[in-house]
This record gives structure tokens, C-alpha cells and sequence, in this order.
């Protein structure tokens, strides 16, 4: 057959494979490959059943999405699954890996499906802002019902092989791929089963009062789950279509609503969004070197960073030693770990004798020669330069010859802290999130002087871990903090011009975020940044605008949900807040300070302002070479800062919105404030030569 397809047979049974690595997508290649195979395996008579398989990792994991966008080619996916389901002999398909999107849609139009007991089955296509395109949406209602199937595909996630049985998705669960699909269609052939075709199915989707109501009821709660995402409520439309007409116009209206879909913003930052998070990983340092060892790691403090950074490490399997300053300090580190595997438990994520085998790789000592032999010491004490610097010098004695240095610090000066040791070309920056046990995102500082195997072993820490790692350059605050500090103070000026802190948070919550800057300012304490403002009040350029009002809230002792007051007040553990008039009239007062008369911000405006500062700040970061490129500025937001991923992230949401669109903006906004609104020269050169931050991500 072609190279992407492999036909042999068993004696009487034909067995395809498709062969596409890494996950066998469904290209033009694979496609019109298959299609041959099944027409020729049909018209053989000595042949009486037909397994489709899968090489390699998985059975096909959907569509070819880099032909998205693309002419569409001939023949697709809806004509092979048609096709296949209008043969008169038995196909079975053998699934395994991850069989997702198109991969499940032609495993639906099989007449039998058995999968791997490992396998991983899902239609997946919200995750790109698309329903499912090649008859997902009438053929998974026919087998599992109208509730579950909605579930499923409005979700996007996927299930196991088990749940698949459950549900009548698939017909078998088997332990071995090869053997276990012969088996069954020998067995198919000797009692000459009757062929269902999953389209002539009606048994579950013969309600129709009940299944409208299911259906009516989904879509709302799917309104309000994945707010303003058009995907979900596309699959309901489809799945109304469904109730009320044959399969044939069910299809079409399915396949309609696919490409319309694939026309929109939303499905294009989606799948930018997933190439940004696949790129980021895609580094220069990786080229030339290759990981060292890491089979053991040393954690410097057990406070909500440390705890978080040992968790996330453990659970990835590798050894942690814990070192605290005091045992007073390390008896609460080893508390906040238990915390969260004694919740572990409650909830059933882990079971106790999980927890034992974990805690059996945990070592926690206030001896810091302890850490002699381990690969790597993540450094998480105090934010402040002195003490890290004992830190590293202490490690820089202990620590083994290949030792790896590293720092979770927020914004000090990596570069610095490396040049106290004797070393640096094993010192880099591990920024991770908080709580580090579950954010994803972590941010690979390259200090000046590091070595290139250091950096990637940083990587292959992120992929044990199963993080998404960005690489950054050393500045204050590198790629996230530096941005977010930017956004931040512009949403403060919108405060002391006119707006209230309870307006700012509405407009950001209704551009997409799932909360806005002064809830989060909240959440995450008021004290941290109060803390940095300090730190960095002698060397700030005092021409710079400063906006007062935070730091009163902190002189009040008003540090947000953990003190009861911030910008909200959150009285009798309501965690949702409450806005607070004394906020409000402090504001006021500011105000008058200086002489500043209120000026009324529609929704429209704050988003503009914001975004405009956020984008700006990002193309600096990008034109200074703290990023590697535009789209890794919009993993760290998409995944350290709650951007919305249906808009793909601040740089291709500048895109989509216009670079040139940004420009005006800022320009207009320069005549108020020309120092913090001053343009990107990054910007200024895009859109002289016509050209957007799309075109740097390659
Ligand atoms: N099309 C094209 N390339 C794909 C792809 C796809 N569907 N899925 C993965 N790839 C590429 C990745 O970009 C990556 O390329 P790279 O090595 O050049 O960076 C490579 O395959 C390996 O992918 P991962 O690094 O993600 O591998 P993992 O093993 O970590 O994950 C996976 C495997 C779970 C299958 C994951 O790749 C995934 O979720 N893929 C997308 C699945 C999906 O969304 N399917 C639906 C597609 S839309 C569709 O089918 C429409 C239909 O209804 C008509
Ligand atoms: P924390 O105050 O919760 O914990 C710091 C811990 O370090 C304390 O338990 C303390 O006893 C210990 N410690 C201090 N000096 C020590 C020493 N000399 N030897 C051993 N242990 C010592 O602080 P947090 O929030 O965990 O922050 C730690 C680092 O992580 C800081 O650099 C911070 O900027 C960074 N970070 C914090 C984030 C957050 O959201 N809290 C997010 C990302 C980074």
C-alpha cells in the first residue's frame, strides 16, 4: 500500500494499519490511503472481516490539524467513515493510545470497536474551539445516549477503556492489541453476527421530549461552564439537528457548522494556542546539550513554594530532601505537604498505601549537608537577595561537583546570585507557580553564564513533571511577573482616574479572564507586592506615575482574602467578596490628593487600556530577548495567568484585534501618561512593514 498505510492478511481477515507517527494523524495522505485499502479489502472475496489498527503509541489521535486552514482535500473524513460503515463485512476497529477526534469518529462508524485496556478515547475538538467534524455528533448520541454523549464532546475530555464499556462505546476492553483483535473477529466470523451500522441505531435517541429537555438543560449549564465559548453550544445545535432529522442532513448541518467554526477567532487562537504550548519547549540550548543526571532533588524550604515544588517532585517520582532553617520551620514544611496528600486521600485521588510509598522518597532535615549527593536543590526561601545569597553560598560548599543550583525566585537578579558561587554555569532560575503542585506553567530563567546542559535538564524537569516550561531571559519579574506589574499599575491608574476597583474586575472578568487584577491582587495577598514596591522604592525613576492606594489598604493591615480585607472585604469566610465603600472613599481621597477629577471608563475602555499594557510590555519582553518568541509570551499568560485561551494569549489576541489598532491605542493614550504608554519599538517596526507578531513565532 503507501508508506502510511499497511495492508496484510490473516488468513481470511484483512488488517489495515495507519501508519503516521507520532500520532498517527488523519493527513491527505492517510486518508486517501485508507480509503483505497477499505476498497480493495471489500471487494476481495476470500476476505470476511476487516481490522483497523493503529502503529506505534495510538490509534489515530484525530484530524491532521496543521491542514486546518488549508484547502480542503479529497476524499474527508465523513466519505472514509460513510464508506466504512456501508461495507458488508464486519470492520472492527482495534483501538489503543489516545484515540481522539477523527481517531474516535472512524472507530464510531465501525461495526464493532475494542480497545486496548490502556486506551484513551474522547472527541477533544473544543480544546480547538470545533465540534466534532466527521459525524461525532450523531453517531456518539446513538450508542451512549444524548446526556453523556454532550458531556463528552463538550468537555473534550477523554475517557477510559473501562467507562468506555460501561457506556456501550466500545464492544470489548482487551489486554493485547494484536492477539485480542484476531481473536474477536475470529469469534465475529464463526457466529456470523449481524452487522449494526451505528447511524441505523435509534434505541437511545428515541425520546425526543425528554432528550430536548437534556439537551435544553446541558446547553445552559454549558453556558455558563465555558463562558462565552461558542464550541459547546455548537455540539447542542448539532445534537437538536440530530433529534428531528435523518442522519444524512444531521451530518451535513454537523459538517457545516465545523467549517464555519474553523473560520472563527476563537478556533484560531485555540489552535495556536496548542502549537504555542508544543513550540515552547522547541529551545537553542536543546540542539548542543544533552540533561544531566536527575534522579534526586534537594528542596530549600518547606513554606508554600517549597511545599508545592517538593509535591509536584515527588509526585513525578523523583526523591526530595527538604531543607528548613530551624526545626520549628521544617516541622511546618513537612505539615504543608501533608496537608495535601492527606487531602489526596479524603478525595480518593491516592490511596493510603500510595501516599506511604511516596513518603518513602521523602527526606526533610535541617542539615544542609545533606543535599552532598542530590542532582539538583531548588532554592525557595525568603524573596529577599541576602538571604537567597547564604543560601547559594552554603550550597555552593555542599553541593557535589555537576550539582545544579536553582532559584524559584519571582523577580531578584539570578545573574547576581550566581556570581557569588564559584559555579555558575550550574546556577538557572525555576520560577514556578503557586501552588506548584498543580499550576503548569514554569519558567526556565538562563542566567548569562549558565551551561547548556543545565538548562536542558531544567527541561526535562518541566516534562517529569508535566509542566509546560517557557524559556526566559533574566529581568525583574522575567517573562509573567514583568508583564503582570505593567497590567497591574495600569489598572491602578484606571482606579485613581475614575474607575471603581469593582468596574475594572467586571470588564476583565468579561473579556474572558476568570477573575479580575484586583480579586487576584486578593487572592494572592496584598503583602507580596507591597513588599516588592518597597524593595524596589529607592531605585524607582520617580518620574514614573505611583499610585498610592494599595500601600494604604497594606498599612491597614488590608491584605486581601487571608486578612479578611482588601480591595473586598470578605467577611465570615465569604470567599467571593463583597465590594467595601471604605475602599471606595480611601480611593476618593487619593483622588483629591491629587487634584485628579473622576473620569467615567466604559467596560470597552478598561479592556482596551488594559490589554494595551499588557501587549506593550509583552512586545518589549520580546523585542529585549527576555522571550524567545511572541507565542511563548502567550503560554506564560494562557497558563500562569489565567488569560483566556479562546483568545490564544495577549500577542495573538493583538493579532487578531490589529497591530495597528494596538498602535493607535497607545498612541492615544500616550498623550495622557508619555512615559507609561511610550509604544514598543517592536510594534512601531511591525506594523511599518505590515506584519504581526505571528510572523516572529516561526
Ligand atoms: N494533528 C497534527 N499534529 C499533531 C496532532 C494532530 N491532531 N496531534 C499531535 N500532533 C503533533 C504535535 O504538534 C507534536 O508535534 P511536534 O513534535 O512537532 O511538536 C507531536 O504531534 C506530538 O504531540 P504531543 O507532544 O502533544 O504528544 P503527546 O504524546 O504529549 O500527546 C496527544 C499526544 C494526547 C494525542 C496530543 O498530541 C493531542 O492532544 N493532540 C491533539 C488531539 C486532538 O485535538 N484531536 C482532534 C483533532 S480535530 C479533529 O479530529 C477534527 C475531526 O472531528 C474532523
Ligand atoms: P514562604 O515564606 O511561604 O516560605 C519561605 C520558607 O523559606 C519558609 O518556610 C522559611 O522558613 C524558609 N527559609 C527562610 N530562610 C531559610 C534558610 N536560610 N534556609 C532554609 N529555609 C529558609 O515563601 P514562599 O511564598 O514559598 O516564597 C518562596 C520563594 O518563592 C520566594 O523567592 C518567592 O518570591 C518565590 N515565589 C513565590 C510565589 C508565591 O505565590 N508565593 C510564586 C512564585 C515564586
Amino acid at each position: 500500500m503507501t508508506e502510511k498505510i499497511n495492508l496484510v492478511y490473516h488468513g481470511n481477515i484483512a488488517i489495515i494499519t495507519i501508519c503516521n507517527p507520532p500520532v498517527n494523524a488523519l493527513s491527505v495522505e492517510v486518508r486517501k490511503g485508507l480509503l483505497d485499502a477499505l476498497k480493495k479489502t471489500e471487494k476481495k472475496e476470500s476476505i470476511d472481516a476487516i481490522i483497523l489498527k493503529g502503529s506505534g503509541k495510538t490509534f489515530p489521535a484525530g484530524a491532521d490539524i496543521k491542514e486546518f486552514g488549508l484547502p480542503p482535500q479529497k476524499p474527508d473524513l465523513p466519505t472514509i467513515n460513510d464508506y466504512i460503515e456501508s461495507i458488508n463485512k464486519p470492520v472492527i476497529c482495534a483501538l489503543h493510545g489516545n484515540t481522539l477526534g477523527g481517531g474516535l469518529e472512524i472507530a464510531l462508524a465501525c461495526h464493532y470497536r475494542i480497545a486496548h485496556y490502556k486506551t484513551k478515547l474522547g472527541l477533544p475538538e473544543v480544546s480547538l474551539g470545533l465540534i466534532p467534524g466527521a459525524g461525532g455528533t450523531q453517531r456518539l448520541p446513538r450508542l451512549i445516549g444524548i446526556p453523556e454523549a454532550y458531556k463528552m464532546m463538550a468537555s473534550g475530555l477523554p475517557i477510559n477503556a473501562d467507562k468506555a464499556l460501561k457506556l456501550g462505546l466500545i464492544n470489548k476492553v482487551i489486554q493485547d492489541i494484536d492477539e485480542g483483535s484476531i481473536q474477536f473477529t475470529i469469534n465475529l466470523i464463526e457466529n456470523k453476527e449481524k452487522l449494526t451500522k451505528t447511524k441505523d441505531r435509534d434505541d437511545l435517541i428515541n425520546n425526543v421530549n425528554e432528550d430536548k429537555k437534556n439537551i435544553i438543560e446541558l446547553k445552559y449549564n454549558f453556558k455558563k461552564q465555558y463562558r462565552n465559548q461558542l464550541a459547546p453550544q455548537k455540539i447542542g445545535d448539532c445534537l437538536e439537528k440530530l433529534l428531528h432529522s435523518s442522519f444524512e442532513e444531521g451530518q451535513n448541518f454537523e459538517r457545516k457548522t465545523f467549517f464555519e467554526l474553523l473560520k472563527t477567532e476563537q478556533s484560531k487562537s485555540f489552535i495556536h494556542a496548542f502549537f504555542a504550548e508544543r513550540k515552547s519547549s522547541k529551545i537553542p540550548e536543546i540542539k548542543s546539550a544533552h540533561p544531566r543526571n536527575l534522579n534526586t532533588l534537594g528542596v530549600i524550604g518547606g513554606g508554600t513554594m517549597g511545599s508545592g515544588i517538593t509535591i509536584a517532585a515527588l509526585n513525578a517520582g523523583i526523591p526530595v530532601t527538604m531543607v528548613e532553617r530551624d526545626q520549628n520551620s521544617l516541622d511546618k514544611g513537612i505539615k504543608n505537604v501533608e496537608k495535601i496528600y492527606n487531602r489526596d486521600i479524603e478525595k480518593g485521588r491516592l490511596s493510603s498505601a500510595q501516599v506511604e510509598e511516596i513518603y518513602s522518597r521523602f527526606t526533610k532535615t535541617t542539615d544542609f549537608e545533606a543535599l552532598s549527593s542530590v542532582d539538583m536543590v531548588i532554592e525557595a526561601v525568603f524573596e529577599e537577595m541576602n538571604v537567597k545569597k547564604q543560601v547559594f553560598k552554603i550550597l555552593d560548599k555542599v553541593l557535589k561537583k555537576g550539582g545544579i543550583l536553582a532559584s524559584n525566585t519571582s523577580y531578584l537578579d539570578i545573574n547576581e546570585l550566581a556570581s557569588i558561587t564559584s559555579r555558575p554555569q550550574d546556577v538557572i532560575g525555576l520560577h514556578f507557580f503557586s501552588p506548584a503542585n498543580i499550576m503548569r506553567l514554569l519558567e526556565i530563567v538562563v542566567p548569562s553564564k549558565v551551561a547548556n546542559d543545565v538548562v536542558a535538564t531544567g527541561f526535562y524537569l518541566a516534562k517529569l513533571m508535566k509542566k509546560i516550561p517557557v524559556r526566559a531571559s533574566v529581568c525583574d519579574g522575567f517573562i509573567g511577573n514583568r508583564i503582570l506589574n505593567k497590567y497591574g499599575d495600569c489598572a491602578y491608574f484606571m482606579m485613581e482616574d475614575g474607575a471603581t476597583p469593582y468596574e475594572i474586575d467586571r470588564a476583565i472578568f468579561e473579556f474572558g479572564y476568570p477573575m479580575g487584577p484586583f480579586q487576584m491582587f486578593d487572592l494572592a495577598g496584598g503583602d507580596i507586592g507591597w513588599a516588592m514596591r518597597k524593595r524596589l522604592e529607592p531605585i524607582r525613576n520617580k518620574n514614573n506615575r505611583y499610585v498610592h492606594i494599595p500601600d494604604k489598604l497594606c498599612e491597614k493591615g488590608w491584605f486581601g482574602q487571608k486578612t479578611g480585607r482588601g480591595f473586598y472585604r470578605y467577611d465570615k469566610g465569604n470567599r467571593k467578596g463583597d465590594e467595601d465603600p471604605e475602599v471606595l472613599e480611601i480611593i476618593k481621597l487619593e483622588r483629591q490628593k491629587k487634584g485628579l477629577t473622576p473620569i467615567k471608563f466604559t467596560q470597552e475602555e478598561i479592556i482596551k487600556r488594559y490589554l494595551a499594557a499588557m501587549i506593550n510590555e509583552a512586545a518589549d519582553v520580546v523585542y529585549e530577548k527576555i522571550a524567545l518568541r511572541p507565542s511563548d509570551v502567550d503560554v506564560t499568560k494562557l497558563y500562569g495567568y489565567g488569560f483566556p485561551r479562546y483568545r490564544g494569549g495577549p500577542m495573538r489576541y493583538a493579532d487578531s484585534y490589529g497591530l495597528n489598532n494596538v498602535l493607535s491605542d497607545l498612541k492615544r493614550f500616550q498623550k495622557e501618561d508619555p512615559l507609561f504608554w511610550k509604544p514598543s519599538e517592536l510594534i512601531i517596526n511591525l506594523v511599518q512593514k505590515g506584519d504581526n507578531f505571528e510572523s516572529l513565532n516561526s
